[in-house]
C-alpha cells in the first residue's frame, strides 16, 4: 500500500494528548497543507487561527466554560445549549482535550465560494492528514461552531485573530498522542456503489 493511502487509513481522532507542545516548524507545514486544499471558485477566502500557546488555550477554555455555565439555557436559537451547559459544568471541562494547539478554520461571510463550509472542511482534513504524517494526533472540535455568536466568545476570538467578518466552520486540536492509535470503528457496508 502506498504511504498516502496508509496515512489516510491509519488516521484516527485522538482525544488524549501529551503536554509537550508541537514544534512550530511542524505547525507551519500543517497550516501550509491546509491552504492547499481545494476551494470553490478557487476563492481561498478562509483563515486559519492557530493558537499555539497553552496559556492562551487555558484562557479560552475558562471563558467558554464560564459563558456556558452562566447561560440561561433553553434557547431555541441554540439547540444544543442545554447539552453544552451540562458538559461545561464538569470541573475538569476542557473542550479540546487539553491539546497544546488548536487551529480554528473560518471563512468569509462574503466568500466568492458557493461552499465556504466545504472549503474549510477540505482544509481541516488536510490538517488531520498532514498532522498524522508527522506523528501528531488531531481531533475535530466542533464546539466553537455552536457558540461563536455569543458576544463574549466572539469578542475573545476576534482579539485572538479570527477575522471579524468570518464564520467558524470547525477547529482541529493538535498534539502528540498520549496513547497508541485507537482502532478504527468498523466501516458501515453498503455505502459504495460502482456503476460500470
Ligand atoms: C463534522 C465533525 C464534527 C466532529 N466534532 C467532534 C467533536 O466536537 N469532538 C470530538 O471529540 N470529535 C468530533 N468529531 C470526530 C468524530 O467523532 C470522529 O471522526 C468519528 O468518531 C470517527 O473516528 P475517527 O476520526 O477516529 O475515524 C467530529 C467529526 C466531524 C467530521
Amino acid at each position: 500500500m502506498n504511504e498516502i493511502i496508509n496515512n489516510i487509513l491509519t488516521r484516527r481522532s485522538i482525544r488524549v494528548f501529551k503536554e509537550e507542545q508541537i514544534p512550530e516548524s511542524d505547525l507551519n507545514i500543517i497550516l501550509e497543507a491546509a491552504t492547499f486544499a481545494p476551494t470553490g471558485m478557487n476563492a481561498q477566502s478562509w483563515h486559519f487561527t492557530a493558537i499555539h500557546s497553552k496559556e492562551k488555550l487555558a484562557e479560552l477554555n475558562s471563558l467558554v466554560q464560564k459563558v456556558l455555565v452562566t447561560h440561561p439555557g433553553a434557547d431555541p436559537g441554540m439547540p444544543y445549549i442545554d447539552f453544552l451547559k451540562n458538559m461545561a459544568e464538569a470541573p475538569n471541562f476542557n473542550f479540546f482535550y487539553h491539546a497544546p494547539t488548536l487551529v480554528i478554520a473560518t471563512n468569509s461571510i462574503n466568500s466568492a465560494s458557493a461552499a465556504p463550509q466545504s472549503d474549510c472542511t477540505a482544509a481541516l482534513q488536510n490538517i488531520f492528514l498532514a498532522a498524522h504524517s508527522l506523528g501528531i494526533g488531531s481531533c475535530w472540535i466542533h464546539l466553537l461552531v455552536l457558540i461563536s455568536d455569543l458576544p463574549e466568545i466572539k469578542d475573545h476570538l476576534t482579539a485572538l485573530g479570527v477575522p471579524l467578518d468570518h464564520k467558524i466552520y470547525g477547529s482541529a486540536a493538535l498534539g502528540f498522542p498520549g496513547r497508541s492509535n485507537p482502532k478504527p470503528s468498523p466501516r458501515k457496508s453498503g455505502v459504495i456503489t460502482i456503476v460500470k
